[in-house]
This record gives C-alpha cells, structure tokens and sequence, in this order.
C-alpha cells in the first residue's frame, strides 16, 4: 500500500493507492469513521455495473447501511438538478451528519457528490473513490467540489476537502483509450510544472503500456505534487494556479469546440504546448520545450493544436477565472519541471495569439 497524507492543519487526510484495494475499501472507511451508521454510495451509469457492487458489499461487510445512487455518466449529470435530487435521496434514506458520502467514479461524481456531501446538513464525511485516471492524479485530491451552471463550468462550488481517498489503479484498465488519454494530459502537467525527472520519466514510457507497468508510481508522483501544492494553498489564491498550466487556453479550445468536439484533456495538452511557444516568445521557456511537450502529448494520441478563432480567445480569457481586471497570471514555465504565474495584459495576450 502506498500512502500519502494531504497535511493540511486539522483536516489532513490520507490517500491510499493499492492495486486490488476496492474490495477493502469498506474496512479502511470503517477504521476512520467507527460511529458512522449510514453510507450513501454515489456513483455514474457506467462505473456502477463494474465496481458499484464491489464497493457496496465491503461497505456493508464493514457494517455501513448502504444505499446505492446512480447518476447518467456524462458531464451533463454535473448539475442543479442531479444535485437536488441527490439531496432529497440523502434526505429520504436519513443520512445523518455523522454518516458519510461515498463518490466512486470519474471527476464528475466526485464533482457532484463532493458538492453534495459539503452541503447536506451543512456537511458530512466525504471519501472520494476515483477510477479514472483524471480523478486520481486530479479531481479527487484537493477539494474543489462543484456542479456546472448554463452560464458556465464549475460556477456553483466549494472548497470541500474529502476525510480519505481511496485508489485502486486496477480501475483504470476498463477505461477507454480517449479517457485515459486525458487523464495523461493532466499526468504531463505535473511533469511540465513540477518535476522534470518526472517529465524525463514520461518521455521514456510514451504509450499506455508502459504508463500502467509503472503506474502506482505515477499516481504517487502526481498526488504528491497535487498534495504539496494545496498544502500550501488550499484555497486557489497563488501557488494553486500553477495546476493551470494549459488550462487557460485549453478553455479556448473547449469553447472553440462548443465543448463538444474535444474533451478537456485534449483542451489541455493543446493548450499546453501553446503556453510553451508563448513562453518562448516572451524569453521566459527554453526553446526546446514546446516540442518536447508536443512530442509527449502526441505520443497519447492527444492534439498539439486546436483551431481557435479570436473570438473564441477572447471570450475563455474574458471569463478566466485567474482574471483580475485587465490583466491575468498566465501559468509558463521558466525551465523543465517549474512553472511561474506570468502577469499579462489581455490585450497583449490576445494580441500574441
Ligand atoms: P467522467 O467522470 O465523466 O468520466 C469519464 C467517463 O469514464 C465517464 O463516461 C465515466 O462513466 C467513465 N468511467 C469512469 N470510471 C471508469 C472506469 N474505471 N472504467 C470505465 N469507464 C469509467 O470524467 P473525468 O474525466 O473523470 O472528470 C471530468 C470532470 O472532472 C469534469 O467535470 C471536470 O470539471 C472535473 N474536474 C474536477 C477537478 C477538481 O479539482 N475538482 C479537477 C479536474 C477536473
Ligand atoms: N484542478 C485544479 C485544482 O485542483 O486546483
């Protein structure tokens, strides 16, 4: 078992990684919450068929009441409504504040279960049970819970930090080859921003094969940078925005695509190798860098660009969330494995893309 602890003051937490762990998943949740009687199991249509029974029948082996709640897989399950019956489901089934919820699944349960453990009777115990790849290295750790409004992603949320996470790598082998490729957009982030071994790593094992053969180890790597910089800066006011290495201009793209033709790790790694040849542009990134990062997003069959009006520009930049005013910190990196919140004027920004 590999274990690494979110040390934040008073609210730490552990994260488990463990092939095979999801059978025992009930008996860690018991050692952590003795008192707790009831678990509400959330989880989506796709992921309840492969491990909703597994998960259920440890939980009720550990002695929980448990009840089970699908929601459609899919992003548009990340909304007011789902999380309103979610609440009434919790409600019925009499869920207490010493019970707890349980998000197995991608980022999208765990967005949306997350929301709704930090808000039913103003709070109950949350355990996240990530089982895409983009949940693990991601979504699950750190808190940010949230759903999605008709205005916009992620509008309507909190900062809600989960009481264990709980990852079985084994998982992620039912996942299909476009959502684990997505996932890799968020794995090489962490290379790009925080570890250049870790980069070197990636370059050295450039398909999904060879990313799974070492897999407890990537996920490590991932969660303890992820660890490290939430530590730091729970509540995204500085050194958190390093996480949006590409993320910026991968909003573009997902707007470009009317967030339909690319999904958020394609947005990302194209978005990424842009950042590099801004940087490079501006003096700050070495000049080899975006063609590493573009070699090494390619190598998961995601895109190096992404077609993108001015228009489409304009309008991610305009609604960034890291804008203040005239001006936002765009995420580059000044050398391998180091990222720097770079000042820019929209315009000039705009102007440069
Ligand atoms: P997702 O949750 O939609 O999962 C992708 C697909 O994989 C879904 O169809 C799901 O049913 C399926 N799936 C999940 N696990 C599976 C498995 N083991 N085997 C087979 N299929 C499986 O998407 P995602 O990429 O995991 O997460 C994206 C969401 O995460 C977005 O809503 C995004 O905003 C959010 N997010 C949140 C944070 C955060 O810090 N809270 C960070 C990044 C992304
Ligand atoms: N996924 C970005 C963050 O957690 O801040």
């Amino acid at each position: 078992m590999h274990t690494l602890t979110v040390p934040l003051p008073g609210r730490e937490y552990d994260i488990f990684i463990q092939s095979g762990l999801l059978p025992g998943a009930g008996g860690h949740i018991r050692s952590l919450l003795p008192r707790a009687r009831k678990a509400a199991l959330v989880t989506d249509s796709n992921v309840a068929p492969l491990y909703g029974t597994t998960v259920a029948d440890s939980l009720t082996q550990a002695g929980f009441q448990v009840e089970t709640f699908v929601v459609p897989a899919g992003e548009e399950s990340k909304c007011a409504a789902q999380l309103s019956d979610l609440w009434s489901s919790f409600a019925r089934f009499g869920l207490t504040r010493t019970d707890l919820v349980v998000a197995l699944g991608g980022g999208v349960v765990g967005d949306l279960a997350g929301f709704a453990a930090a808000t039913i009777l103003r709070g109950v115990s949350l355990i996240q049970i990530p089982t895409t790849l983009l949940a693990q290295v991601d979504s699950s750790v750190g808190g940010k819970v949230a759903i999605d409004l008709p205005e916009g992603k992620n509008l309507a949320g909190a900062f809600y930090q989960p009481r264990l996470v709980l990852m079985d790598p084994d998982t992620l082998n039912t996942l299909p080859d476009a959502t684990f490729a997505d996932g890799m957009a968020e794995v090489i982030k962490y290379g790009c921003i925080a570890d250049r071994d870790f980069l070197d790593f990636l370059a050295q094992h450039p398909s999904r094969s060879a990313i799974m053969a070492h897999i407890v180890q990537v996920l490590h790597t991932c969660c303890r940078i992820k660890a490290e910089v939430v530590a730091e800066d729970e509540l995204d006011t500085g050194r958190r925005m390093i996480l949006n290495f590409g993320h910026t201009l991968g909003h573009a793209y997902e707007l470009a695509g009317h967030y339909s033709a690319y999904t958020h790790g394609q947005g990302v790694a194209a978005g990424m190798v842009r950042a590099a040849e801004l940087g490079i542009s501006l003096g700050l990134t070495p000049a080899h860098l975006s063609g590493s990062i573009a070699r090494l997003v390619q190598a998961f069959g995601l895109p190096t660009s992404i077609p993108c009006s001015p228009a489409d520009y304009a309008a991610a930049i305009g609604l960034d969330k890291k804008g203040a005013g005239n001006s936002l910190s765009l995420i580059l990196l000044d050398r391998p494995g180091h990222a720097v919140a770079y000042p820019i004027q929209k315009e000039q920004l705009l102007a440069m893309l």
